[in-house]
């Protein structure tokens, strides 16, 4: 059991460090411009390029048409001209947008454009949207406390959860601790969007190839700092993937980097989940068995996100 643990954790680590290593390499990857990506039944999935220190990782935004005609947006893009028509063309300028719903808490940088071209729309979003984005009058916070209800404002079409176990509110160190965003599920296409929490590797990029083949699917490698530094964390965000999996039937994936995945999403995911197990019993174990682990977990991990975002700095 404990070589599986730290087999697993191994292979967790030499990720992470491989993808700390790709933040310092200029690369040119290139998955396409902008597009928009049609996978029926209302729901479409908007592709743009997005360099992270270099390496092109892509990022997305959903639009879903709702029963009544109108269109719930899930993030946002910055949008070229031809893009933006396309959008325009479909809501009507802007006229059908139901909501924009911000659900990652570090994807922010495009919502400023956005609220610009379409200022007169409901927009919700994580509480660091409406602590870092100031200009726009935000319509309501979505968490599973106090705005509990807001989450199910568009079910049983569309269903929003927040991941059990992970810090949502404030994550933290802010320029590594990307694992948390809102789960957002469209019954009647059958697709998940998600932000960092998955990545499904779509096409090859260099040098992500090197580890991870096309139709690879993962964890944001910031998992172990993502989790709450305690021996729950980790089961219970083990559990609550389970749940979605049980009551959402998941046929495609639609993911911020660095693609979709269009049919058999379902298996995908619950193998990740089965295969991920012992990852984190074995974090949950280090956590339960060592104090020193969840003291570096907790402290540590700012001051290096501070060392990375300094780097990443001077790389860019
Ligand atoms: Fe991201």
């Amino acid at each position: 059991m404990r070589f599986i643990i730290n087999v697993s954790l191994l292979k967790y680590v030499t990720l992470k460090f491989a993808c700390f290593i790709f933040h310092f390499t200029c690369l040119n990857a290139d998955i396409g411009g902008n597009q928009l990506r049609t996978l029926e039944n209302g729901f479409w999935n908007v592709r743009v390029p997005f360099r992270m220190v270099g390496v092109e990782i892509g990022t997305h935004m959903s639009i879903i048409r709702l029963q009544n005609g109108r269109f719930l947006i899930i993030d946002t893009v910055a949008m070229n001209d031809e893009l933006k028509h396309e959008f325009n063309q479909l809501t009507s300028n802007g006229s059908n947008i139901e909501a924009v719903v911000a659900v990652h808490p570090f994807h922010t940088l495009a919502y400023s454009a956005f609220h610009k071209l379409y200022p007169n729309v409901k927009y919700y979003g994580t509480p660091r949207h409406l602590r870092k984005i100031s200009e726009i009058h935000w319509a309501g916070q979505l968490d599973a406390d106090e705005n509990k209800e807001l989450l199910s404002k568009w079910a049983p079409e569309v269903e929003l959860r927040i991941p059990d176990g992970a810090e949502y509110y404030n994550p933290r160190p802010e320029a590594i601790n990307h694992f948390v965003s809102v789960f957002v599920y469209h019954s009647k296409s059958k697709t998940l969007h998600v932000d960092d929490t998955l990545i499904y590797i779509e096409t090859s990029i260099w040098p992500i190839n090197l580890l991870l083949q096309p139709g690879s699917l993962i964890f944001h490698p910031s998992l172990i700092i993502g989790l709450k530094p305690d021996a729950e964390a980790p089961l219970q965000f083990h559990k609550w993937m389970n749940q979605i999996l049980k009551d959402w039937n998941i046929e495609n994936l639609c993911t911020a980097h660095v693609g979709v995945k269009v049919g058999g999403a379902q298996s995908a995911i619950q193998k990740l989940v089965n295969d991920s197990e012992v990852l984190f019993q074995g974090i949950s174990e280090l956590h339960s068995r060592s104090r020193l682990f969840s003291f570096l977990v907790d402290k540590f991990s700012e001051p290096f996100g501070q060392i990375v975002e300094y780097l990443s700095a001077i790389i860019s």
